[in-house]
């Protein structure tokens, strides 16, 4: 039997998700978006690639219906506004929070026994909306940023030190957003802590460059946020839950006393497999790296209640 992964939101974080699910062969694909003609023209274009990518997965677009998405395996949910050069992923709240709770209904309606997997920002604040507008139990329910904020910060280890990004394992937590949480420590390059090979001048230039990774690319774009590293990233969590991998993968779940954290989605080291988040990891923090998730969780709290403020 095909797996199937449907994608909410047709545009470039969707769509590049829906492009390497398929020329992964992970899975068929659904792209769903409110845009007319934009799921079905990307998903159309996509097919006509697979001929000469040589990959046999069955890509479909719909504008405004779910039906397609009944049964999916896993659902990433991409939908909602981009921030613009200036802004903080924050504010986006509001919108967002509105999107995601129509999209979520839809989904949870078709595929009732799917993996979530969130994308859209804030991203914590969005999985808090995703989990309560489901009801799905906390392992089928996850946030990418982990991810995608550990592999810059490899990415731009191996611009420094001029090696290979295969050897580099980069380890960030905490929320996706100013308070994220770059861990030095547990950053290794060939299994030697980077703290080891680097000063920590340029170390803490490469932590303050991952935080504000995103900011950066929307500052280049102009119209627009990140996406080719968003969209591997997402489909990096799909496929280790799709092929039972128990990958252990930094991810926004939902936590309930680890790290002394309790109702809060907060990024940290999980193992995915198939049936979602099968574990959390704790790993041991000194005091500076505890304090500094614990700011992240705080910042995840103030948008959480926001969100109840903003529903009365
Ligand atoms: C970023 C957005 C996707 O970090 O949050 O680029």
């Amino acid at each position: 039997m095909r797996k199937k992964v449907t994608v909410v939101g047709a545009g470039n974080v969707g769509a590049t998700a829906a492009m390497r699910i398929a020329e992964k062969e992970l899975a068929d694909v659904v792209l769903v978006d409110v845009l007319e003609g934009i799921p079905a023209g990307k998903a159309l274009d996509l097919a006509e690639a697979a001929p000469v990518e040589r990959h046999d997965s069955r890509i479909t677009g719909c504008t405004g219906d779910y039906s397609a998405a009944a049964g999916s395996d896993i659902v990433i949910i991409t939908a909602g506004i981009p921030r613009k050069p200036g802004m903080s992923r924050d504010e986006l709240l509001l919108t967002n929070m509105k999107i995601m709770e129509g999209v979520v209904r839809e989904v949870a309606a078709v595929a009732p026994e799917a993996i979530l997997i969130i994308v859209s920002n804030p991203l914590d604040a969005m999985c808090h909306v995703a989990y309560e507008t489901s009801g799905f139990p906390k392992a089928r329910v996850m946030g990418m940023a982990g991810v995608l904020d550990s592999a810059r910060c490899a990415a731009f280890i191996a611009m420094e030190l001029d090696v290979s990004v295969e050897n580099i394992h980069a380890f960030v937590l905490g929320s996706h957003g100013d308070a994220m949480v770059p861990v030095p420590r547990y950053t290794t390059v060939a299994g030697v802590p980077v703290t080891e090979l680097m000063s920590t001048d340029r170390i803490n230039a490469i932590v303050e460059r991952t935080k504000n990774g995103g900011a950066e690319i929307v500052n280049l774009l102009k119209t627009g946020s990140a996406y080719y590293a968003p969209a591997s990233a997402a489909v990096e969590m799909a496929e280790a839950i799709l092929k039972d991998r128990k990958k252990i993968l930094p991810c926004a779940t939902l936590l309930e006393g680890e790290y002394g954290i309790s109702g809060l989605f907060v990024g940290v080291p999980v193992k995915l497999g198939a049936r979602g988040i099968e574990k959390v990891i704790e790993v041991s923090l000194n005091d500076d790296e505890k304090k500094a998730l614990h700011r992240s969780a705080d910042a995840v709290r103030g948008l959480v209640e926001a969100m109840r403020r903003l529903r009365g």
